[in-house]
């Protein structure tokens, strides 16, 4: 089963990425029969996950939709067991562009029910405990995330800074 999801998504990447460039259809190329199974089969509501900042996500949202979890996890291993730091799948960043104002025109946390991650998971009976650890609201400053992940770098560089300085 997980051999089988792995290679789904090798695939589905791959058609992502091809069709990510001309944006628009991709959708519902990649996805319209499951979601329209999915729409008849539900007899409670479809969840409304709110929509995100700016007009597209990292990958075309159906595809988004069905794998973002994969595409976390793949991140994941690829920052803490390869040691390949890209940011596009970063979780801050999903939790940045995808921040839900509550009452006070705050972004909310993880523990309210309004939280794009809990939109579609409270429908689906998934539980997360990412936000155990990972900010569950956008952070003032990205930047210092940024650091702590590049501390070893910052801290060759600042070593660096000082040899030359004398
Ligand atoms: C026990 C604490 C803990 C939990 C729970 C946890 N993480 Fe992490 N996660 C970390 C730490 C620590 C790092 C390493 C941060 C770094 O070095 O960039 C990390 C890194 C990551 C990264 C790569 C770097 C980034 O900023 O995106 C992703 C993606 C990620 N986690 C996703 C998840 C997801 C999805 C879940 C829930 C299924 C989760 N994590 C649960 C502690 C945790
Ligand atoms: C640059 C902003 C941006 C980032 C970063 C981003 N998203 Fe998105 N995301 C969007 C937008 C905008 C949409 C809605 C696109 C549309 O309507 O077709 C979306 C759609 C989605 C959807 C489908 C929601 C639905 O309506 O069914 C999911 C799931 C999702 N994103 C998860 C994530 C995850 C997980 C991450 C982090 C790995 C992430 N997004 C990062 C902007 C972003
Ligand atoms: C469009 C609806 C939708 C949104 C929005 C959404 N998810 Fe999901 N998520 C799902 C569904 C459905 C599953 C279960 C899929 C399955 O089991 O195959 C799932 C599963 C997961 C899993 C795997 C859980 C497990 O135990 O296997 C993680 C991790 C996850 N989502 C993280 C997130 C994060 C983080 C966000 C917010 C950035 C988010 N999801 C937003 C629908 C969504």
């Amino acid at each position: 089963m997980r051999l089988l999801s792995n290679l789904l998504v090798a695939v589905l990447l791959f058609v992502g990425a091809a069709i990510a460039l001309p944006g628009g259809s991709a959708g519902s190329v990649l996805g319209g029969s499951t979601a329209q199974a999915a729409e008849g089969a539900g007899r409670t509501p479809e969840p409304h996950p709110a929509h995100g900042k700016g007009d597209h996500c990292v990958m075309p949202t159906e595809f988004m939709r069905r794998n973002h979890m994969l595409m976390m996890y793949a991140h994941r291993k690829d920052v803490l067991v390869e040691g390949i730091r890209t940011t596009k799948f970063n979780i801050s960043g999903c939790v940045n562009c995808h921040a839900v104002k509550g009452e006070d025109g705050q972004p909310v946390s993880f523990d309210n029910p309004k939280h794009f991650c809990r939109s579609c998971h409270t429908y689906a009976a998934v539980q997360i405990d990412c936000f155990e650890c990972h900010n569950s609201k956008p952070q003032a400053s990205e930047k210092s995330a940024a650091l702590g992940v590049d501390s070893a770098d910052a801290a060759k560089m600042a070593a660096f800074l000082r040899e030359t300085k004398k």
